[in-house]
C-alpha cells in the first residue's frame, strides 16, 4: 500500500503541525487540531502533473453540452419534491436530524419504496433491528441488501460485489477509514470518509444518502465543511413527542430550498401527508373564544394552522409571556403593539400562546392571528372558526400584506372557509375570489370588525 502522508491542521488558524499537540503554537488555542490526510501515495492531492495538465483545460461555458441529468424517484413523492423532482445520479445527500426523529425509517422506507437496487449501510442497527423495521413497514421489496459495517474499505468492496443503484448510510457519524487514526465520529474521520463518499458518488454515478446526527443546538455534528461538500443538506424535523415531522432542505444544488414535506410517523412507519391543513385545524370548529386560524406558507405550500391563546391576571408580580412554536421576542413585540398603539391593558396579564401540531412557524404572516387569539381571550369573546387571517403586523400597528396572498386566499378558499382578513395593501381583487376577503390597514379595524 502506498504511504499516506498526514498532518495536523489547526481549525482556527489553520497552520500545519506534523504532529498532535494540545495547544496549537501559532495562534495559542487549545484543542483545535485535527488530523487529515495530505496524500495517499502517488495519488497527489493538489496541482496537477504537467501530464495531467492536458486533460483538464477550461472550456467555454456555451460550447459545453447538457441535457437535464436524469432523475429517477425515490418512491416517496414528499422526498422527491423537497430533492427538487428526485434522485439525481451521482449526488451526495446528507440527511440531519435529531436522534429518534425517524431518519433511519425514512430511509428504510425509501429503500423499500423504490424500485432500484439498494445497499442499505448500517452502523448503528444490526440486520434483525432492520428486518423488524422492515416487517414494521410493511413493504416488501426483494432488491435491498442490508450490511451492518463501519469500515469504509470493506464497505466498498462490498459495493463493487452488488453493485445497488442507491446507497444509503447509516449514519456518517459511524463509519471509520483506515487511512486516519482518529476514531469514528471525530471531525477528521467524518471529513475523510464524507470525501471518500463524495469522490465515490461522482466517478459511479450512483447516488449517495449520508445519515448524520445533529448537535443539541441543531447543527450537523461534524465539520461545517461537511455541508459545504454533499450536494444537498435535508433536515428533518418535529417535536418527537407529536407525530408530525417535517423535511426541508437546507441546500440544494439541483433544485430550491423552498419546499417541504410533511409525514406522520405512525404504527407503520412514516406517512405522506398530502393535505397539511386538514390535521393542523380542529376538525369540529366550534367558535371558542381564544383560538384564530391564519394562514401561513411553509415553503412554497400554504397552509391553515390553528392558533392558541390564553390572556389571565398575573398571579405573582411580574406575567408570564410563553409560547410554544412561536418566536418568544415576536409575542412581546406583538403585545407591545397591541398596548401601545391600540390601547389594550395587557401588561398586567399573563399570556400564553400555543401553535396545534409542535409545529415552529416563522412566517410573519400569522401575525395577525396570534394577535386575533390573543384578544379573543382577552375580552373572552370568541372569532368564528369559519374566518382565517394571514397578515403581519408592524410596529405602528399597521397591517401589512403577506407573501403569496393569492395561494393563501385560494387555500383559504378551498377548505371552505367563509372570510379571510388580509391586508388593505395586497396586490390582489377581492372580487377574484368567492370567499369574503376583508381588506384591513390597522388592528383597530380589523377588532371592531371581528369584535364589534
Ligand atoms: P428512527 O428512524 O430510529 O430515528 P433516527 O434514525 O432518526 O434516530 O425512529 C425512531 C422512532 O420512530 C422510534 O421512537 C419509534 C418510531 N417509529 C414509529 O412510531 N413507527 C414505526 O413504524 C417506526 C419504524 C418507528
Ligand atoms: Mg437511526
Amino acid at each position: 500500500m502506498a504511504k499516506i502522508k498526514k498532518a495536523y491542521f489547526c481549525q482556527s488558524c489553520g497552520t500545519q503541525h506534523p504532529q498532535w499537540l494540545g495547544q496549537c503554537k501559532s495562534c495559542g488555542e487549545w484543542n483545535t487540531l485535527v488530523e487529515e490526510v495530505l496524500s495517499r501515495g502517488d495519488e497527489k492531492v493538489g496541482r496537477p502533473k504537467t501530464k495531467d495538465r492536458a486533460r483538464t483545460k477550461s472550456n467555454n461555458l456555451n460550447q459545453i453540452n447538457f441535457t437535464e441529468e436524469h432523475r429517477f424517484t425515490s418512491g416517496d413523492r414528499e422526498l422527491d419534491r423537497v430533492l427538487g423532482g428526485g434522485i439525481v445520479p451521482g449526488s451526495l445527500v446528507l440527511l440531519g436530524g435529531e436522534p429518534g426523529i425517524g431518519k433511519s425509517t425514512l430511509m428504510l422506507q425509501v429503500a423499500l419504496n423504490t424500485s432500484r437496487k439498494v445497499l442499505y449501510i448500517s452502523g448503528e442497527e444490526s440486520e434483525k433491528q432492520l428486518k423488524m423495521r422492515a416487517d414494521r413497514i410493511g413493504i416488501k421489496n426483494q432488491n435491498i441488501f442490508v450490511y451492518t459495517e463501519t469500515l469504509t474499505r470493506n464497505i466498498f468492496d462490498q459495493v463493487e460485489e452488488v453493485q445497488p443503484d442507491l446507497i444509503i448510510i447509516d449514519s456518517i457519524q459511524t463509519l471509520q477509514t483506515d487511512v486516519i487514526d482518529a476514531s469514528p465520529g471525530s471531525i477528521s474521520q467524518i471529513r475523510e470518509t464524507t470525501s471518500e463518499w463524495l469522490r465515490f458518488a461522482k466517478e459511479s454515478g450512483v447516488p449517495v444518502f449520508l445519515i448524520g446526527h445533529i448537535t443539541k443546538d441543531g447543527h450537523l455534528a461534524g465539520p461545517k465543511v461537511l455541508e459545504h461538500m454533499v450536494d444537498v443538506v435535508l433536515q428533518f424535523e418535529g417535536d418527537s413527542n407529536y407525530v408530525y415531522r417535517l423535511l426541508r432542505a437546507h441546500k440544494n444544488r439541483f433544485g430550491s430550498t423552498q419546499e417541504l414535506g410533511i409525514y406522520e410517523m405512525n404504527q407503520g412507519g412514516l406517512r405522506e401527508v398530502a393535505n397539511p391543513s386538514e390535521i393542523l385545524i380542529s376538525k369540529n370548529r366550534e367558535s371558542l373564544s381564544g383560538t384564530s386560524i391564519g394562514v401561513l406558507t411553509e415553503g412554497l405550500r400554504p397552509m391553515l394552522i390553528e392558533i392558541q391563546a390564553l390572556v389571565s391576571t398575573a398571579v405573582y408580580g411580574t406575567p408570564q409571556r410563553s409560547s410554544t412554536g412561536f418566536d418568544a421576542r415576536r409575542l412581546n413585540m406583538l403585545l407591545a403593539v397591541l398596548e401601545k398603539r391600540c390601547g389594550f391593558r395587557l401588561g398586567a396579564k399573563d399570556v400564553f400562546l400555543n401553535i396545534t401540531g409542535g409545529l415552529k412557524i416563522e412566517d410573519p404572516a400569522i401575525d395577525l392571528a396570534v394577535v386575533t387569539a390573543i384578544l379573543s381571550s382577552s375580552e373572552d369573546i370568541a372569532v368564528s372558526g369559519n374566518i382565517c387571517f394571514a397578515a403581519e403586523i408592524g410596529l405602528t400597528g399597521e397591517i401589512r400584506p403577506a407573501q403569496r396572498i393569492a395561494q393563501r386566499i385560494s387555500e383559504a378558499e378551498k377548505l371552505g372557509f367563509d372570510e379571510i382578513y388580509i391586508s388593505q395593501y395586497a396586490k390582489i381583487k377581492p372580487g377574484d375570489f368567492s370567499i369574503k376577503v376583508n381588506m384591513v390597514s390597522k388592528i383597530e379595524e380589523m377588532v371592531s370588525l371581528i369584535f364589534g
